[in-house]
């Protein structure tokens, strides 16, 4: 039988990646739980690279797609370094044992801590989002008699043409110094004596399925750095953030070599460091949620599947309307039907597809829901008191839990009763 999603293939109809059966995988860890596949991720990481290898260049993960301290290690031992935006990113990237100098600290509210622990790990850069940060990382830096070396993150006001809630280089937009103060606030930045500009950078948004933002973006971009040069200030680096999309469905974002192929025509002749920070380009079609039928209901105007995933594991259907592909792990000749599959949450919205013409799978059905490696895991959540679900890599030809499974006591342990609760109060006189 053919394969479906680069990596994923039924054999034997039974869905498989890199030799190991998904239906193993859930019989040995149960369900709900998140597979991801090591040779996919580093496939696709090591494709990125080799079509940059004409410039130079370094790709910091985007840790929010997927911030497994597996994945991301899988990730540095190709030659990653990190994309953080908390002090809890930055300790997981260390953790992975990513090279300080590859981490970049983006992001418009970093706390003090934040960027105190940052400076101490001599981490690369901040991407710094507005005056009042870069003041306060002068002021940092300079408690630590250092000098922080900053980027600033610039909004060029070009529109990614994807889901509002995930385009965040619009002027409307909270993120990035507006593209009209850029030049200011440039000149403020060397005027500082504890930050040091190496560079400028953009995020325009997530899932971008078209070139012609990206090239846009560049372009205002360099536009910026020859007005720069006027001011005699020689910058290393620029960073053009994440953004490339993947096919969920019938999206048809650009090849690997289109995307790069516009950054090096304009960054072959300039002496300029590209940074990059992909995130769901890199493990989004690596991962997969495993989830099994519980039950089937017809209510009196829809069809339900109702599975052991809820809004809680997989948010996206319900925030963004997301699609996710649903394949069975044992492929069967299944009747189609119009149905809904939906979580056990006590909302309207947990839904994993609405009013979707599906196989009518049945009770104990294990259920594939692809393209889950990246913001599945990461934005999950414990409501209705639901465990966080365990996570599993596979590697050549065999898994590994590289997340256990939550435990009720896991969701309880770090409440505290005070001690006016712990007696029965005594019933007044
Ligand atoms: N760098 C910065 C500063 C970002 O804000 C983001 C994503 C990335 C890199 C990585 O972008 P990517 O390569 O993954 O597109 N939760 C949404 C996606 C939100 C993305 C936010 N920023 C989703 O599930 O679609």
């Amino acid at each position: 039988m053919a394969a479906i999603f680069d990596g994923f293939k039924y054999q034997d109809h039974v869905l498989c990646s890199d030799g190991v059966s998904l239906e193993e995988v859930a019989e040995k860890v149960g369900t709900p739980c998140y597979v991801y596949v090591s040779d996919i991720i580093s496939k696709t990481y090591q494709e990125l690279d080799r079509s940059l290898e004409s410039i130079p260049h370094i790709i910091c993960y985007a840790v929010k797609a997927n911030p497994n301290i597996s994945v991301i290690r899988a990730l540095g031992q190709l030659g990653a370094g990190a994309d953080i935006v908390s002090g809890g990113e930055l300790f997981r990237a260390l953790e992975a044992e990513i090279p300080s100098d590859k981490i970049v600290f983006s992001g418009v509210g970093k706390t003090r801590e934040e960027i105190d622990s940052a400076i101490r790990r001599k981490i690369l850069c901040f991407n710094v989002e507005s005056e009042q940060e870069l003041l306060m990382i002068d002021l940092a830096a300079k408690s630590f008699k250092r000098v922080a070396d900053v980027c600033l993150r610039i909004n060029p006001d070009v529109d990614p043409k994807t889901h509002p809630y995930i385009a965040t280089g619009l002027k409307k937009s909270k993120f990035g110094i507006p593209y009209k103060k850029a030049l200011d606030l440039i000149r403020a930045a060397l005027r500082l004596k504890n930050v040091n500009l190496i560079g400028l950078g953009c995020h325009i948004g997530s899932q971008i399925t078209e070139t012609k933002p990206f090239t846009d973006s560049l372009n205002r971009m360099l536009k910026l750095y020859d007005q720069c040069a006027k001011l005699k200030c020689e910058f290393s680096y620029i960073d053009m953030g994440g953004g490339l999309g993947i096919s969920y469905h019938h999206e048809h974002p650009p090849t690997v070599e289109t995307y790069t192929q516009g950054f090096i025509k304009e960054l072959k002749d300039r002496k300029l460091t590209l940074i990059l920070e992909p995130g769901r380009s890199l493990v989004g079609n690596a991962g997969v949620l495993l989830t099994r039928v519980l039950y089937g209901k017809r209510g009196e105007t829809s069809n339900f599947i109702i599975v052991d995933a809820g809004m809680n594991d997989l948010i996206r259907p319900a925030l963004y309307s997301a699609y996710h592909t649903i394949l069975p792990a044992r492929y069967k000749k299944y009747k189609k039907i119009k149905a809904s599959v939906v979580g056990p949450c006590c909302e309207s919205g947990d839904i994993l597809t609405k009013e979707r013409r599906i196989q009518n799978f049945q009770p104990g059905d294990l259920l594939s829901v692809m393209s889950c490696g990246a913001y599945g895991s990461s934005m999950s959540s414990h409501y209705n008191s639901r465990v966080k679900i365990a996570e599993v890599m596979i590697h050549h030809g065999k898994f590994h839990i590289i997340r256990e499974r939550e435990t009720y006591e896991d969701l309880i342990s770090k409440e505290r009763v005070p001690s006016f609760l712990k007696k029965a109060a005594a019933v007044p006189a």
